[in-house]
């Protein structure tokens, strides 16, 4: 296909080839209150700012689900998010300490999120689907000393065998078993909407820890500074275009990387309205979202296009979104066809952006003002340096496929994986870069193209899951003997979580048994990380040293040549 070329407008970000050239980071700095004062919060910098400046009465938040419809000004949430603050202050949170949220998408989520920021503490964003094992694994690991869920998940929390676990924040109606327990909104009503809620930071003070899922070994904490929010506010300036009158959403869960990034830092850094629909997708629902709140800039992901774009028709007809000027993808690749699609339904360029939840942010992807190769990523954003290397960390010339790395440095990049230095030392293997685990090309124009992952990383509907989890949750199924997870391609999802396993003496493999062990999989870690297929094998392959070789399991599901076997066990 063909280039698709911008539209006229006023775009941010027009002169895309002098801004990599003249751009640094510092330029941004000027924005922020901290310029003055030497310290910061990047939610006063979120919320306060705004109302500092005369904005008060602008919208900040939109919130809409089947039972709610709120709105909530600037200085409305400056006022809850200062509640909030103070509220964790009294119940003994202290600069540092590890505060989770895990909750279903609501404005009081929004609220405690930014409230666990301005009170100095590192807000930990859990996805409301996760269970029991789940939420010990990431608890555990990042020793979170407070938690503010709803009544109804409080059974997934194994509070009495975390012993780090001391405070734990009910919203909603609830018995409080003991003192560990408080309420959420007695707590908010006997604090103060103003005073000294606000803790100043260093730049380089932990704000957000968020998990995410590797190739091996537990899911790890990926640990964010307050210095992110530059590149929060700047790729939300360029790459999602976003000014003052915008009304804006990003259809991702804070639980995920995007869902905070770019759901909450990157719109309000820029003072902008911020959709928040909560519930499950359904194209009516989306659509009618749009409509309702008339939006322009929307942020979604490729599965979700995917599923509006094999929706009825109707959906689309009966709904005005006459409103949107910007759409944008993220998460995993975005089809040409897709892209194809969306000039067809929308009008529009659907615009693909890459990053990961270690980048923080955004750093390759297509603009408003310039064209667009459906297909390709996009290109490094101006003070990004993107780089194809070799497999001893050369750079290698367009068209050469490699690994895709970042030359390390940039605002928003994390600062540690919590308490495993090892594993953050593997991502900077070759000196000076970042390794993205992507393997991708660029071509002679600039632009970048994903070609996969060059480790084991599940990507289904956007969500990304290690393997490793999932075994060693499914060898615990005390029928399981030994199993390797991999993911396979399918049209929607992208990939869908695929299961070889073997089984312990006495048991024979049946759809029973089958549907038993996704169950036992949903109910222990979460529906997302459920493999849809089970195939069962007398044997599994392994390396010698006893390892699952899922590469050769990959390589017999799509009929591929399983490549050296050397290492294999006869
Ligand atoms: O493989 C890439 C894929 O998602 C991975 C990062 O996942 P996560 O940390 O969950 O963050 C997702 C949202 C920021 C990457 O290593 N990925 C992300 N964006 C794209 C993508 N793959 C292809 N095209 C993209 N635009």
């Amino acid at each position: 296909m063909d280039k698709l070329m911008p539209s006229a407008g006023d775009h941010q970000l027009q002169n895309y080839e002098q801004m990599r050239d003249s751009f640094t980071w510092s330029d941004v700095e000027p924005v922020f209150s901290w310029y003055k004062s030497g310290k910061v919060n990047a939610a006063y910098e979120c919320i306060d700012r705004h109302a500092a400046d005369g904005k008060g009465d602008q919208t900040a938040l939109l919130y809409s689900d089947k039972n709610r419809n709120e709105s909530h000004t600037f200085e409305e949430l400056r006022k809850s998010t200062n509640q909030a603050a103070h509220m964790f202050k009294k119940i003994g949170i202290q600069k540092g300490d590890r505060v989770f949220v895990f909750m279903p998408r609501s404005p009081e989520l929004y609220i405690a999120l930014l409230g666990i920021i301005k009170a100095g503490a590192v807000a930990g964003p859990l996805f409301e689907a996760f269970m029991k094992e789940a939420v010990r694994a990431r608890l555990e690991d990042s020793e979170a000393v407070s938690i503010v869920t709803t009544p109804e998940l409080l059974e997934r929390i194994p509070y009495d065998e975390l012993p780090d676990l001391k405070k734990i924040v009910l919203v909603g109606e609830s018995e409080y078993p003991d003192k560990r327990f408080y309420s959420f909104y007695d707590e908010m009503k006997a604090s103060p909407t103003d005073g000294n809620a606000i803790e100043w930071m260093d730049r380089e003070d932990g704000m957000i820890l968020h998990y995410t899922s590797g190739s091996t070994g537990k899911p790890k904490g990926v640990y964010h500074v307050h210095n992110a929010m530059i590149q929060h506010y700047q790729t939300a300036k360029w790459v999602l275009d976003l000014k003052e009158d915008d009304i804006y959403w990003c259809t991702a869960d804070p639980g995920w990387v995007t869902g905070t990034s770019y759901g909450i830092f990157g719109p309000w850094l820029n003072g902008v309205t911020n959709v928040v629909r909560g519930g499950r997708f359904s194209p009516e629902d989306w659509y009618g979202t749009i409509e309702q709140h008339g939006v322009t800039v929307w942020y979604s992901a490729p599965t979700a296009f995917r599923m509006l774009m094999s929706a009825p028709k109707h959906a689309l007809e009966n709904a005005d979104i006459s409103s949107l000027r910007h759409v944008l993808s993220v998460g995993e690749p975005l089809n040409p066809e897709v892209v194809r699609w969306g000039m067809e339904a929308y009008g529009h360029r659907i615009h693909d952006t890459w990053w990961m939840t270690e980048t923080g942010a955004m750093l390759i992807c297509n603009y408003p003002s310039e064209p667009i190769k459906p297909g390709s990523m996009g290109k490094p954003i101006p003070g990004i340096k993107a780089a194809i290397l070799d497999n001893q960390g050369n750079e290698m010339p367009p068209h050469e496929m490699g690994h895709l790395a970042i030359k390390s440095g940039w605002p928003s990049q994390m600062r540690s994986i919590w308490k495993n230095e090892a594993k953050f030392k593997d991502y900077f293997y070759f000196k000076g870069w970042y390794v993205s685990g992507d393997t991708a090309y660029r071509d002679e124009e600039g632009y970048f193209w994903f070609q996969g992952r060059n480790d084991d990383v599940i990507n289904t509907a956007g969500e990304r899951v290690g393997p490793f989890e999932i075994e060693s949750k499914l060898v615990e199924h005390p029928a399981v003997a030994e199993a390797g997870v991999i993911g396979k391609p399918d049209e929607l999802r992208g990939e869908i979580i695929k299961a070889f396993i073997s089984l312990n003496d006495g048991y024979t493999f049946t759809d029973e048994l089958k549907t038993e062990i996704q169950t036992f999989i949903k109910s222990e870690l979460s529906a997302h990380a459920v493999p849809r297929e089970i195939e069962f094998k007398k044997q599994l392959p392994k390396t010698r040293s006893g390892k699952i070789m899922r590469r050769v399991l990959k390589a017999w599901e799509l009929d591929e040549p399983a490549g050296d076997l050397s290492t294999m066990d006869d």
